[in-house]
């Protein structure tokens, strides 16, 4: 099942393909750029060039699996209307269109509740919101991932997925990766948020549960 990976040439999305690519999983990279494709090309990870901003449902052709991890980052409130929220949601119809088995969504624990957010942080997570609960409503089987603030720590490889605001919210985008490689093993495990902290529990362990419970 070859998995189209938005936002490839992200720090989560360059670790995933990586340590993805390394595991055997047949990957497609998308990025915007034709230079930055040259690092997956030297990893050995099949690339295409494209936009969410553009048409990119040529993107997707061959590929049964996306995973989103793009995101506007800092640019500004209007490229999290165009990105975040219109992109994610273009990316849900046009995998209903291909067909697509599984859309992974990294999205943002502060998603689910926009009011939560700090005041600064409040239009992406309402933008997150919206666009986690129009894949929730397509029909299209979803994982929403919902990773706390993310840090520059190296794996753990343990984690916590119960919010507990006396704890630090935080977990590193390595770990992060590593959730991700984890949902590509557990492909059953569908139509479930999942929050996603540092914290104790084995990466491994907690999907096994997961995926067993669904
Ligand atoms: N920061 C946090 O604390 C936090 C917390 C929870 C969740 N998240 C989510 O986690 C995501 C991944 O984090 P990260 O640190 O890996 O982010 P990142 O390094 O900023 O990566 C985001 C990727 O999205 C790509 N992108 C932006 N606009 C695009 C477009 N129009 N079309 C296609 N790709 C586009 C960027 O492309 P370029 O490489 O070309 O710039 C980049 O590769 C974030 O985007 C955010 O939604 C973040």
């Amino acid at each position: 099942m070859k998995t189209l990976v938005i936002g490839a040439n992200g720090q989560i999305g360059r670790m995933f393909c990586s340590k993805a690519h390394q595991a055997g999983f047949p990957l497609r990279a998308m990025v915007r750029e034709p230079d930055q494709a040259t690092w997956f090309q030297e990893h050995g990870i099949e690339t295409v060039v494209a936009d969410l901003e553009d048409d990119f449902l040529g993107a997707l052709n061959g590929c049964e699996q996306v995973v989103f991890t793009a995101g506007a980052g800092g640019a500004g409130p209007d490229k999290t209307l165009l990105v975040d929220l219109y992109g994610a949601i273009r990316t849900v119809d046009f995998a209903k269109a291909q067909g697509i088995r599984r859309l992974i969504m990294v999205s943002a624990m502060r998603s689910t509740v926009p009011q939560s957010a700090p005041d600064f942080l409040r239009p992406y997570a309402a933008a997150k919101y919206a666009a986690d609960h129009y894949l929730m409503t397509s029909g299209l089987p979803y994982l929403i991932l919902l990773p706390g603030r993310l840090t520059d720590e190296p794996a753990s490889h343990r984690i916590r997925t119960v919010r507990d605001e006396s704890l630090p919210i935080t977990i590193s985008r390595e770990n992060v990766a590593e959730c991700l490689l984890a949902a590509l093993r557990y492909d059953s495990l569908c139509n479930q948020q999942i929050i996603l902290l540092d914290g104790d529990d084995d990466i491994d362990g907690t999907f096994t549960r997961l995926s067993v419970a669904c």
